[in-house]
């Protein structure tokens, strides 16, 4: 198999019922309801090869957690075609549910007022895994995220940081192949976000697991993902490389010069947007059209040491997908 995962042209429409304010709002609804269809997904495609850890970003309504629902069979498309390890998610065969784990940072499926020991072993059930394959799973993943000592503890007592490493026990201790990922770090301090991002970097490396991880976390994706494809309302921006993302939207490069002499920066100013003066250092961003001219201008007009030209950080433009800044 050489694709894990296949989307081609998924549509996901919503049919909403939308109520009018107040009492009478009610009622019309209740006899002539009004309603209207909240375009998700208008047609995405794209493929993940097995092994592959991609980071699936875009602003808040974007449709990732829609996508990761439809992955994992919750959600049944409109209408296009998806397979997740050669099987039709919506089915939900045991077979394929036995290979697939969907972990949502904002819901939890541990038992609130048990130890998340029995969750485990519920899950083992549930899960049908061999008492051999279990100890060994849970052992391995209890030491790669520190949690051997609270095992025993009320999962309502743990910290934000330690319940969600004990979510991630449960949702691989049947060893899925393919892992979905919607805002694991959410919450987190810094610390407990590093420690997710370790344990994602392990188990995607070890197991060669296939991994989409949606995220609003910077660190999460420079640090983790190579591949990013970026979602805004309900279609496909990018898809490919994260350092590429700057080639294809960054419409901006850095110009930084370090100056002989002082000058009056206003000269400066004709020739692209001044971000930052320090003698003797200025930095400045210019149409990438125009850098090379830039360049040349600067170094015969004034008295300037060092000049290099930069890439906008990915970090800038991520902040900026994150932003819907990008759709246009
Ligand atoms: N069950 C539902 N019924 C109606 N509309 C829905 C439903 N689930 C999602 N939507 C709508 O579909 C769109 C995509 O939502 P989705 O949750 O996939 O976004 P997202 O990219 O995960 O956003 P976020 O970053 O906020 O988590 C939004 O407009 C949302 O309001
Ligand atoms: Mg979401």
């Amino acid at each position: 198999m050489d694709r894990a995962i296949v989307v081609d042209r998924l549509v996901k429409n919503f049919e909403v019922t939308e109520k009018e304010k107040g009492l009478r709002g009610s009622i019309k609804s209740i006899f002539s309801p009004k309603k209207k269809v909240v375009h998700a997904l208008r047609g995405i495609s794209f493929t993940i090869q097995p092994g592959e850890l991609v980071g699936f970003i875009g602003p808040n309504g974007a449709g990732k957690t829609t996508t990761l629902k439809t992955l994992s069979g919750l959600l049944y498309p409109s209408s296009g075609f998806v397979q997740v390890l050669e099987y039709d998610p919506w089915e939900k065969k045991p077979e394929f549910l036995k290979q697939i784990s969907l972990v949502m940072g904002q819901k939890n499926q541990l038992w609130w007022d048990l130890p998340a020991i029995e969750t485990f072993e519920l899950n083992r059930e549930i899960y049908e895994i061999p008492r051999r394959d279990y100890e060994k799973n849970l052992e391995e993943l209890v030491t790669l995220l520190d949690v051997g000592k609270l095992l025993k503890t009320q999962v309502r007592r743990l910290s934000l940081g330690q319940r969600m490493r004990m979510e991630l026990v449960a949702a691989l201790l049947h060893g899925p192949k393919v892992l979905f990922l919607d805002e694991p770090t959410i919450g987190l301090d810094l610390i407990g976000q590093q420690k997710i991002r370790d344990f994602i970097y392990e188990y995607n490396y070890k197991k060669n697991a296939t991994i989409i991880l949606t995220s609003h976390n910077m660190d999460d994706l420079t640090n983790l993902a190579r591949r990013v494809i970026v979602i805004g309302a309900g279609r496909i921006l990018f898809d490919g490389a994260l350092e590429e993302l700057t080639d294809r939207f960054a419409k901006e490069k850095i110009i930084k010069i370090s100056l002989s002499k002082e000058i009056d920066i206003k000269e400066v100013e004709e020739i692209g947007t001044v971000k930052y003066v320090s003698f003797p250092e200025v930095t400045l961003s210019v149409p990438r059209s125009t850098v090379a001219v830039a360049a040349a201008e600067i170094l015969q007009n004034f008295p300037v040491n060092d000049l290099t030209i930069e890439e906008v950080p990915v970090e800038e433009i991520i902040k900026k997908v994150f932003r819907g800044e990008l759709n246009k």
